[in-house]
């Protein structure tokens, strides 16, 4: 199999290039095994994974021009030379190999946990099955950052937007009827750019490797925020 691959190592080299690699297969069916391959030929080719099964998000790249998970891709659906490089939009660190610390970040400012005013109850905080089902296609999130990276309105103002990860995290604790704090989370998102810098492209849902809506959920909070002001 043949490969393309973002090198850059800056403690021998200020600039990146791209190396190829040929790589005799042995059975291997999807593209972490195929790079665990050529890890075991050349150590020096950096990359994250953990799970290699699509639940960790840390084994998130450029795959031919697509963000994905390298665990969840099959091999047979990619057109060689099969080009990686590191997420668009994120400063690398070392090959493939990106800082998530600004990524991260936004996760944290949405404050990505249950909110409850109330004393807890003795046990847990029940929900109805309905209740439990507002969060779904929200809470399966795996903080990946393939949606976030393939986002044009992100690479323009990745300061500025949270970004569609981040806010998939925002709506789905304004959505856990568990949460008590939906008004200061609305409070918090209505500006210009933190929310309102979606232009709706679509690319995350395009590319989000769990089938998930970043940009419906952004819609959603939008019409929150409108109907607040009412
Ligand atoms: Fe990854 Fe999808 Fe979560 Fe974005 S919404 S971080 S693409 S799992
Ligand atoms: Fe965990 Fe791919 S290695 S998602």
């Amino acid at each position: 199999m043949k490969l393309s691959i973002y090198r850059y190592e800056p403690e021998t080299s200020a600039k990146p290039r791209m190396v190829d690699y040929e790589i005799e297969l042995q059975g291997e069916r999807m593209l972490l095994d195929v790079l665990e391959r050529l890890k075991a030929l050349d150590p020096s080719v950096s990359y994250r994974r953990s799970c290699r099964e699509g639940v960790c998000g840390s084994d998130a790249m450029n795959i031919n021009g697509r963000n994905g998970l390298a665990c969840l891709t099959n091999i047979r659906t990619l057109k060689e030379p099969v080009v990686l490089r590191p997420l668009p939009g994120f400063p690398v660190i070392r090959d493939l190999v990106v800082d998530m610390t600004r990524f991260y970040r936004q996760y944290y400012a949405v404050r990505p946990h249950v909110i409850a005013h109330a004393p807890p109850p003795e046990r847990e905080r029940l929900q109805s099955p309905e209740q439990r089902e507002a969060i779904d296609g929200l809470y399966e999130c795996i903080l990946c950052a393939c949606c976030s990276s393939s986002c044009p309105s992100y690479w323009w103002n990745p300061e500025r937007f949270l970004g569609p990860a981040a806010l998939l995290q925002a709506a789905r604790f304004i959505a856990d009827s568990r949460d008590d704090d939906t008004d200061r989370r609305l409070e918090e998102l209505d500006d210009a750019y933190k929310l309102f810098r979606c232009r709706v492209i679509m690319n995350c849902a395009d590319v989000c490797p769990k089938g998930l809506n970043p940009a419906a959920a952004i819609e959603g909070l939008r019409t929150q925020i409108v109907r607040r002001s009412f």
